[in-house]
């Protein structure tokens, strides 16, 4: 790796008696695109919720090129741009207007044109004059990757940028993610799609109940955790990412087996 540009050491995140991340550190290089993989609740938007300073972790410590969040988080702030897992856009406001307010909060004043431009950038140049509650679900999303980067940040967070995406839209995402790098930016994503992962991400950390599984490039990673698949397994699929959790962990990534059980309980009407 190249310089370092967030490195999280030995972090936890409690709320209240919930223990939700637990030791975790590593390393995310310059240029990077980095991808957080895990199930629900594992701890990855509480892990970015501490690079922001959103959060303030029980212990450990997270830094931004240098800069310690919990000491300069004024700095930090300024390196970051951020899309939230839920991001709530203000109801009466246009897009374009979003754009003002978001950058104004940085301290940024684009002009109409550099904002029209941003929002065309994720093909929202003729819902200039909307308001986000008017678009669609994967629109949505679109504008809040867009918001992500009103202060041309160095570092982009992005909290499951696809989640809400059909398949052409997820593409567009990764092209945009892939452009993002190519301006020399630094990107960690957080996702539960494995193609996404393999596709997108330089390197890669599975996390699980808080704590760091495996880390590495994905393919890095298949090489050594995935096991040897069945001759008529193997004539029909390449070992993945999926095989490397279910080696780890016993369970297999996919959200219905892996939510907590109250959750299991109340999606089978039991609770
Ligand atoms: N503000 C909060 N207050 C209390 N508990 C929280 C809070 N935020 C998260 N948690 C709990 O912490 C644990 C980790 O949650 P977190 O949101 O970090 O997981 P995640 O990996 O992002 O999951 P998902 O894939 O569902 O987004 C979960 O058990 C969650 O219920
Ligand atoms: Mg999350």
């Amino acid at each position: 790796m190249e310089q370092p540009q967030i490195v999280i050491r030995d972090l936890e995140v409690r709320y209240g008696p919930l223990h939700a991340v637990r030791g975790l550190s590593l390393t995310v290089g310059r240029g990077e695109v980095f991808g957080m993989l895990g199930p629900n609740g594992a701890g990855k938007s509480s892990t970015l919720a501490c690079i922001t300073g959103l959060v303030s972790p029980g212990a450990g410590q997270v830094t931004v090129a240098g800069h310690d969040v919990g000491a300069a988080p004024a700095t930090v702030k300024a390196l970051l741009g951020v899309q939230l897992q839920r991001s709530t856009l203000f109801a009466e406001l246009t897009t374009l207007e979003l754009v003002g307010l978001y950058a104004a909060l940085y301290d940024r004043y684009p002009s109409r044109g550099e904002a029209l431009a941003l929002l065309r950038r994720f093909g929202l140049g003729e819902k200039a004059g909307v308001r986000p509650r008017k678009l669609s679900g994967g629109q949505q999303q679109r504008l809040a990757l867009a918001l992500a980067l009103v202060n041309d940040p160095q570092v982009v967070l992005l909290d499951e940028p696809t989640s809400a995406l059909d398949p052409q839209a997820r593409r567009a995402v990764w092209r945009e993610v892939r452009r993002l790098r190519d301006e020399g930016r630094t990107v960690l994503l957080t996702t539960h799609h494995m193609d996404e992962a393999e596709e997108l991400c330089d390197r890669v950390a599975i996390i699980d109940e808080g704590r760091l599984l495996a880390l590495g490039a994905p393919a890095e990673l298949v090489a050594r955790h995935a096991p040897p698949l069945s001759p008529r397994e193997a004539g029909r699929r390449s070992p993945n990412l999926e095989d490397v959790f279910l080696a780890l962990t016993g369970r297999t990534l996919s959200v219905t087996e892996t939510i907590a059980d109250e959750d299991a309980a109340w999606l089978a009407g039991a609770a």
